[in-house]
């Protein structure tokens, strides 16, 4: 594994444009459940009944029922050593953008600045009736929250069944399409258009470096470099490694 950290981290300072795209798996060690590993949030709600925009037009109350217990979670969230890392990378200047498909605001609170995000954030709702927007923390902790017109509002992340916002799918596409190296962390791949990143990369000849506890689907089919363990971990020794390597090149100026 040791060579791997190495191999990657050489990647990502030879490489002129790096992104990122990251998924669940990141905030697990935040105290956020992801979505498809055992007993992750799919396994205990059922996604047709919670995560669907029909499902909420159809009974907002009910999908809050789901909502609360993921607004909990997010509330006590910190960023953990991934967020925080890849936070540093930017610093560095050697990542150029994350592109996350997670709600939870932690890359911006690990440090991040430039992070666009792939379904939404749930710092904002909205009301689906009357079309006004609200931000989370002017609702005084009221669940379901409900708009001045009394309908209940919706946050405003991705449900499955709605479109990606399209600076986002266009901005993703465009650095995608262009970059050197792709790092991709903590996501299964199984969710479009978020998986068609990788394959857009490789296309274009990026180096995908993948962080994961498992392999995934992408892992035999499109990553260059497979980091098997916890993303806090693997970033941790991946930033000390790009640091090792910054400090001898200014030792060799
Ligand atoms: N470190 C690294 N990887 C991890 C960790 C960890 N600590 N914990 C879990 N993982 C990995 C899992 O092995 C899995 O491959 O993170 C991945 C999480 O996959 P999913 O639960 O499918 O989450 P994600 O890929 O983000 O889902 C994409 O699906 O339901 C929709 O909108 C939702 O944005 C979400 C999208």
């Amino acid at each position: 594994m040791e060579e791997r950290i190495k191999k990657a981290a050489r990647t990502i300072c030879q490489s002129s444009i790096t992104i990122a795209l990251t998924g669940a798996g990141i905030s697990v060690e935040s105290g956020i459940p992801d979505f498809r590993s055992s007993g992750g949030l799919w396994e205990r709600f059922n996604p047709i009944e919670y995560g669907s925009i029909g499902a909420f037009k159809a009974n907002p109350e009910k999908v809050w029922q789901m909502l609360r217990e993921v607004s909990h979670l997010l509330d006590s969230a910190r960023p953990n050593p991934a967020h925080r890392g890849l936070g540093r990378l930017q610093e560095l200047g050697l990542l150029h953008t994350i592109i996350t498909q997670n709600v939870d605001y932690l890359h911006q609170e690990g440090g991040a600045t430039r992070v666009i995000e792939y379904h939404g954030n749930a710092k904002t709702l909205s009301c689906l009736w009357c079309d006004q927007r609200y931000n989370s923390d002017e609702l005084g902790g009221q669940l379901p929250p409900k708009c001045s017109c009394g309908k209940v509002l919706k946050p405003d992340v991705v449900f499955f069944g709605e479109p990606i916002p399209l600076r986002a799918l266009q901005e993703s596409f465009e650095l995608a399409s262009t970059c050197k190296a792709l790092l991709v962390l903590g996501t299964s791949g199984e969710v479009a258009p978020a998986n068609t990143i990788p394959e857009t990369a490789k296309r274009a000849g990026a180096t995908i470096i993948e962080v994961n506890l498992e392999p995934t689907v992408l892992t035999n089919y499109l990553t260059d470099i497979f980091l098997q363990g916890k993303a806090s971990e693997m970033v941790t020794e991946l930033v000390k490694e790009v640091e090792i390597i910054i400090a001898e090149n200014y030792e060799n100026l």
